[in-house]
């Protein structure tokens, strides 16, 4: 009864009425870590500001064997939407958390949390292996992928003026620096009425703490809207808090 409950079938039906959605969470069952909740929540954001020409590419930092990030390039792909799909990921799994991460990521990590960018070898898989399932196996578009290989803290800085407006973001880092990073570089360049997505906003404290100080500093205010137990998203406001408001 368990594997039926947990089969790609069920995950397809779980993605019903719409069958491209289920035939992309079909496809996406055995590379994501995540749930059919998070899998149907992102496909329709991201069929959302592509029905509303949200200007921007698809992001991912963080990315494991490339089953959200299937999601995301399968519904551009339906929607014959032309935007690029950039994955950020070390592609040699998480690096260690740090102070801000606390007791549970410490453990997680069997006591490497001093914070460095050393491989935890927990959510590892290769850059061949994320290739050969976008590319080869669901023939996403080579010309509209782009891997950005190497840790955050290295690639985010560098490659974001390459990237243009965004979008769709989607963080899964983690960790309160692989959260902050991003947020830092990349939500500067998330459209108005784009969408950012945190996967481990209620389940990682460390990504909650980075998420929240980074609302507080900017002055952002939008609704957080929760997807399941430990996931979130919320829309970049037309006008967001962060603009200094002068009296007339
Ligand atoms: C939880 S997994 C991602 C799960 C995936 N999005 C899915 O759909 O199942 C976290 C990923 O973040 C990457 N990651 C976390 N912090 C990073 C950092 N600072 N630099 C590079 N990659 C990082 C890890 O390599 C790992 O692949």
């Amino acid at each position: 009864m368990q594997n039926i409950l947990t089969s790609r079938w069920m995950w397809f039906l779980k993605g019903l009425p719409s069958l491209p959605r289920a035939s992309a969470m079909f496809a996406a069952k055995r590379y994501t870590m995540t749930t059919p909740q998070r899998c149907r929540a992102l496909w329709d954001v991201c069929e959302t500001v592509m029905r509303k020409n949200v200007p921007g590419a698809f992001v991912e930092c963080g990315v494991w064997k490339g089953g959200s990030a299937a999601i995301m390039g399968l519904a551009l792909r339906h929607a014959a939407d032309a935007r690029v799909l950039h994955l950020f990921d070390s592609f040699e799994g998480l690096p260690q958390p740090g102070d801000q991460d606390g007791e549970a990521a410490a453990v997680y990590s069997g006591g490497h949390a001093a914070g460095k960018l050393a491989s935890i070898h927990k959510c590892e898989a290769g850059l061949a292996e994320v290739r050969s399932y976008l590319i080869d196996q669901l023939h996403l578009s080579e010309k509209k992928v782009r891997f950005h290989v190497g840790w955050f803290q290295n690639t985010i800085r560098a490659d974001a003026p390459q990237i243009g407006p965004i979008a769709a973001l989607r963080l899964d880092g983690d960790w309160y620096e692989s959260t902050l990073i991003c947020l830092e570089h990349l939500y500067p360049l998330l459209s108005p009425g784009g969408v950012l997505i945190l996967d481990d906003y209620f389940c990682w404290s460390g990504c909650r703490k980075a998420t929240d100080e980074f609302r507080a500093k900017q002055g952002i205010t939008a609704e957080l809207h929760q997807i399941d137990v430990d996931s979130g998203f919320w829309w970049k406001e037309n006008n967001p808090g962060n603009i200094p408001r002068h009296n007339p």
